[in-house]
């Protein structure tokens, strides 16, 4: 693959070390606004909007997603191969399992359980547990404390559908297992960074809860993840010299 890749446009050198990966183009945008000093739009294709500034010194590129497995796959798949990214961190929604979650609570994918098929194309022969970067996740987590943020670390679930046709559905197995949240991306991430020797990590702010039918609107997602991201801009200071 040569450099533009069909998905991203900017030239080598424009994309930080560390990526933080919003699914929504928009929210990548907010964040850069936001945060960034000095960012400037390094990818539109597509409206994939990435801008890469500055936090706290270092720089980071915020790239969006899109959504599902296949889109993140694409992105970064690209990014890990093509710009010599080494740490990708989603900052993502999921939706809670558990009696004990709240809304906004954050939640951190120690690991990740796919729902569907993209993990099938590594042709493994078994089950392969796809698992965040151990330096990453410490990382984000010392800087959860330091920012005095409480987080909740453990298994989450990649699906496919976010809607589950009658009959498909099987949250109750999957909140037996314990697990916090499901989202639609991070396994696949997880995934394609183990395969080209890479770190990733996904956070997950609740945008609503399974089994109480509670949700926030698109706004509050968009402009209400400001711990999580004050989260991840820290994590990849951190990263800065590793
Ligand atoms: N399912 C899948 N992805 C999600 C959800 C959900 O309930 N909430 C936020 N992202």
């Amino acid at each position: 693959m040569a450099v533009p890749t069909p998905h991203i446009n900017s030239k080598i050198g424009e994309i930080a070390k560390t990526v933080l990966m919003p699914g929504d183009p928009l929210r990548a945008k907010f964040i850069a606004d936001t945060f960034l000093e000095n960012p400037v739009l390094v990818n539109n294709v597509r409206g994939v909007q990435g801008h890469t500034g500055t936090w706290k010194g270092v720089p980071v590129t915020v790239m969006a997603s899109g959504m599902g497995m296949p889109a993140i796959g694409i992105y970064s798949w690209e990014l890990f191969s093509e710009y010599g990214v080494e740490n990708i961190i989603r900052i993502g929604s999921c939706g809670a399992l558990q009696d004990g979650q709240k809304l906004m609570d954050i939640v951190i994918g120690q690991a990740a359980c796919c729902q569907g098929g993209y993990i099938d194309h590594f042709k493994m022969g078994g089950l392969y547990a796809p698992i965040a970067d151990y330096t990453l996740l410490t990382a984000a987590v010392d800087a959860a404390k330091e920012l005095g943020i409480g987080v909740t670390v453990g298994n989450i679930l990649s699906s496919d559908n976010f809607y589950s046709p009658e009959g498909s559905n099987v949250n109750d197995k999957w909140r037996k297992m314990g697990i916090l949240g499901i989202e639609m991306e991070a396994a696949a991430l997880y995934a394609n960074a183990a395969y080209h020797g890479k770190r990733a990590l996904c956070i997950c702010s609740v945008s609503d809860h399974i089994y109480r039918e509670e949700y926030l609107s698109a706004e509050e997602r968009q402009v209400g993840f400001t711990q999580m991201m004050e989260i991840a801009l820290d994590t990849a200071v951190k990263m800065a010299d590793i």
